[in-house]
């Protein structure tokens, strides 16, 4: 039985794709099983994961249109990392046309058919990470009636926190209507922190009261990251990645104490 978290913050740039791909590094080096499924029509975590596109795959957008149970077993595909615990992560891909997925909103219970399509598909994982859109609009829904619990990243900027706590507040004013009524924001992860700037200290500070003990870490500014990220490598593949592996595998176990599989 998955556990499944839907990482967001709608400001564009947060460090959601980076949190969602490191923490499933960081659970799969724990032995865990992950599935990420990538909600966002930039598709930036499915090429990351070293994932490629032949326009042929099944992807979130395609087991959405289909409106049916079960449906996302069909989308399930390995990822393209170098490292010994890579064939514990898989992928449910995004291209740009899931955008299109939008448009059906408006059509009876749209916001359950990602939930639909995953359902009996992902028990066989531990956890289920779905990689968020920058919006709260209906791609998001579909993430948050799909998940259990929900997961916030932000950087240690005014306008990201803003839009982390909108994300909570969003969830608590939404989760009936998406027919989630238990979803509640499990963590924040502050990301991108940079000693150096003035600003980001107090940003941190203002999250640390704001979120007090839901803040689960904060990972620093670091090229390392930017790199791994760039290159679609694991960290195991990236040179001089210990400090950041360290961090990620810290919010990975903390991942599992609150959501334990
Ligand atoms: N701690 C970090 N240090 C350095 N670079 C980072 C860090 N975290 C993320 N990045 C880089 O910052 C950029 C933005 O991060 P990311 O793509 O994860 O944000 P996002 O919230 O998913 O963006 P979007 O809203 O477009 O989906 C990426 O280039 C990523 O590699
Ligand atoms: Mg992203």
């Amino acid at each position: 039985m998955t556990r499944r978290v839907a990482i967001g913050n709608n400001k564009g740039g947060a460090r959601k794709t980076t949190l969602t791909i490191r923490l499933a590094e960081g659970l799969a080096k724990l032995g865990k099983r992950v599935l990420v499924v990538d909600l966002d029509p930039q598709g930036d975590t499915s090429r990351r994961l070293g994932w490629t596109d032949t326009l042929t795959e099944i992807t979130t957008s395609e087991i959405i249109a289909a409106n049916s149970e079960g449906v996302a077993a069909q989308a399930i595909q390995a990822i393209g990392w170098n490292a010994e615990y890579a064939d514990r992560i898989a992928v449910i891909p995004a291209r740009y046309t899931l955008e299109d997925r939008a448009t059906e909103a408006k059509e009876p219970k749209a916001w359950r058919r990602l939930a639909k399509a995953l359902k009996n598909a992902d028990h066989h994982f531990d956890y289920t990470l779905i990689d968020c859109p920058p919006s709260l609009g209906h791609l998001t829904h579909m993430g948050l009636a799909a998940a259990d619990y929900a997961l916030a990243t932000t950087e240690p900027e005014h306008d990201s926190v803003k839009a982390a706590v909108k994300y909570r507040d969003f969830i608590r004013e939404n989760r009936e209507d998406l027919g989630n009524p238990e979803l509640e924001l499990v963590g924040v992860v502050v990301s991108g922190y940079d000693q150096r700037i003035g600003a980001h200290k107090g940003q941190l500070d203002g999250a640390r009261t704001r979120f007090g003990d839901l803040l689960w870490g904060v990972v620093p500014q670091r090229s390392t990251i930017t790199n791994a990220d760039e290159f679609a490598r694991s960290f195991a593949e990236e040179k001089d990645s210990a400090e950041v592996r360290a961090v990620f595998e810290l919010l990975a176990a903390r991942l599992v104490k609150e959501i334990p599989a």
